[in-house]
C-alpha cells in the first residue's frame, strides 16, 4: 500500500485505512500479475472475478459474490451530439449501483480476517450493497444515514437486506465523520471508500470498459461524490496500461451537482485542495456530499489524465436523466444522470471533436429513487371502461399518423 500524501509504502494490510507517518489516504499498489491477457481473461465468465488476479485478495479468500459487474456498455446512439457517447449502466448490478463491485472484493477481504461486523457511511447506495454483501457472508452490517437524505428505495434495500440502519441529524458528511472515528478506533471493519481495498474492486469498471470496447475510450465521465470512483476508475486505467493491456489512457472528467460541488470550485479556482460545502443540496442525493474524503484521489485523477472538472444544475440533471430513459431505454437514478449532463453540456461548449467515444458511468438504477422519478413524471391516465381505452388508443394512433 502506499500513501497518496507522501509516498510511503506498507505491506498490504487490510486493517490500515491512513498512512501511519502521515495520516494520508492509502492506495493499494497493484504488480503486475503474472500471465495476464485479455485472452485469458476472457476464458472467465464476465464480471469483477474475472480480474481476480488484479485483486488484493489472498488465495486462500473464497470470494463472496453475487454475480456483479459485467454490465451493459450501452451505444446512446444520440442525435445532434458529435461525440459517440457509450453508457455503463452499473444500474444493472445485483443491488442496482456500482458499489457492488466494491463491496464483493471489500466483504471478501472483511470476512478472510475475522470480521463480524462492518460498517459504512451512506447516502444510500453503499448502506445498500454493503447489506446485501454482508448477508451473503454471514456478517452483521451498520449502516449510517443523513436522516431524510437517502432515497426511499435504497433506505428499505438496507432494512431487507437485514442491515441496522442509523439515522443521524446532518449530512452525509456528518455520517462519515462518525464513521471514520469509530472505525478509527476499532469498533466494526469499515467499508467506505476511505478504505483502498473497497476501491479495488470498482477499478473492474475501467477493466470491462477496455474488454468490451477492445481499447480505452477517450473520455470516462464520472459523477462525483466522496471521488473513490473517479479514482478508481482512473486507477484500472492505469494498470492496463502499465501492463501492456491498452495503448492508450482516456481523460477523466469528474461531474458535480452545483449544489454540491466542492471539487469544481476548487478546480476553478486553480486550488488543488477542496473547497468544502457545508449544506450540500441538489436532486442528486447519492452525490449531495460537501467534504469528499477522497478528494486528493480524485483531483490527482483528473490532473493526471489531462481532464475537467464540471457542474450541472438539477434541471440538467433531470434533462439528462430523461433523455436516458427517454432516447436511450436505460433507467438511472439523478446522480447517474449527472455523467450525461456533463457530457451534454461540455458538447454544448464543443469540447468534444466528431467520433470521439465518451463513456458515461450511469452509477445507479432509477428504481432506486421512486420519489425523484415521481417528480419526473407522474402523469398517468384512466380508462373506466373498454371503450374509453380504444379512444385513447385512437387518438395515441391518430398522433402517431
Ligand atoms: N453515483 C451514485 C449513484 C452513488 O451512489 C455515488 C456515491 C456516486 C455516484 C459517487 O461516487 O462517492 O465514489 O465519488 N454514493 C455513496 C453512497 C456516497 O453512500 O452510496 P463517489
Amino acid at each position: 500500500m502506499r500513501c497518496v500524501a507522501c509516498g510511503a509504502v506498507y505491506p498490504l494490510d487490510p486493517r490500515m485505512f491512513s498512512c501511519p507517518r502521515c495520516g494520508g489516504l492509502l492506495e493499494v499498489v497493484a504488480a503486475e500479475p503474472p500471465g495476464v491477457s485479455w485472452a485469458a481473461w476472457k476464458r472467465r465468465r464476465p464480471g469483477v472475478w474475472r480480474y481476480r488476479e488484479a485483486l488484493p485478495v489472498p488465495p486462500g479468500a473464497k470470494p463472496v459474490t453475487i454475480g456483479e459487474g459485467a454490465t451493459p456498455l450501452v451505444d446512446a446512439e444520440l442525435d445532434g451530439v458529435r461525440a459517440r457517447v457509450w453508457v455503463k449502466f452499473e444500474g444493472a448490478n445485483p443491488t442496482g449501483s456500482f458499489k457492488d463491485r466494491g463491496m464483493t472484493v471489500g466483504v471478501t477481504v472483511a470476512r478472510h480476517v475475522g470480521a463480524r461486523l462492518v460498517v459504512a457511511a451512506s447516502t444510500g447506495n453503499t448502506a445498500s450493497a454493503l447489506a446485501a454483501y454482508a448477508a451473503r457472508a454471514g456478517l452483521r452490517a451498520v449502516v449510517v444515514l443523513p436522516r431524510g437524505g437517502v432515497a426511499l428505495g435504497k433506505l428499505l434495500q438496507a432494512r431487507l437486506h437485514g442491515a441496522v440502519v442509523v439515522e443521524v441529524e446532518g449530512s452525509f458528511d456528518r455520517a462519515m465523520g462518525m464513521v471514520l472515528e469509530a472505525a478509527r478506533e476499532g469498533y466494526a471493519y469499515p467499508l467506505n471508500s476511505f478504505n483502498p481495498i473497497r476501491l479495488e474492486g470498482q477499478k473492474t469498471i475501467a477493466y470491462e470498459v477496455a474488454d468490451d470496447l477492445g481499447r480505452a475510450p477517450d473520455y470516462v465521465v464520472v459523477p462525483v461524490g466522496n471521488g473513490g470512483n473517479i479514482a478508481a476508475i482512473w486507477k484500472g486505467f492505469k494498470e492496463l496500461h502499465e501492463w501492456g493491456l491498452v495503448d492508450r489512457l482516456p481523460v477523466m472528467i469528474g461531474v458535480q451537482a452545483e449544489g454540491a460541488s466542492p471539487l469544481v470550485k476548487a478546480w476553478r479556482a486553480g486550488l488543488r485542495e477542496p473547497v468544502w460545502v457545508d449544506k450540500p443540496s441538489t436532486v442528486a442525493s447519492a452525490i449531495r456530499i460537501g467534504r469528499p474524503v477522497n478528494w486528493v484521489k480524485a483531483i490527482k485523477a483528473v490532473e493526471e489524465s489531462g481532464g475537467v472538472f464540471v457542474a450541472v444544475s438539477d434541471e440538467e440533471i433531470l434533462e439528462a436523466q430523461r433523455i436516458l430513459a427517454r432516447r436511450v431505454g436505460l433507467g438511472v437514478e439523478p446522480s447517474s444522470a449527472a455523467a450525461l449532463a456533463g457530457i451534454l453540456k461540455l458538447e454544448s461548449e464543443g469540447f468534444f471533436r466528431a467520433g470521439e467515444e465518451v463513456v458515461a458511468v450511469a452509477t445507479g438504477h432509477a428504481l432506486k429513487d421512486p420519489d425523484a422519478m415521481a417528480k419526473a413524471d407522474a402523469d398517468f391516465r384512466r380508462a373506466s371502461s373498454v371503450e374509453e381505452l380504444k379512444s385513447l388508443l385512437r387518438s395515441l394512433a391518430g398522433a402517431e399518423a
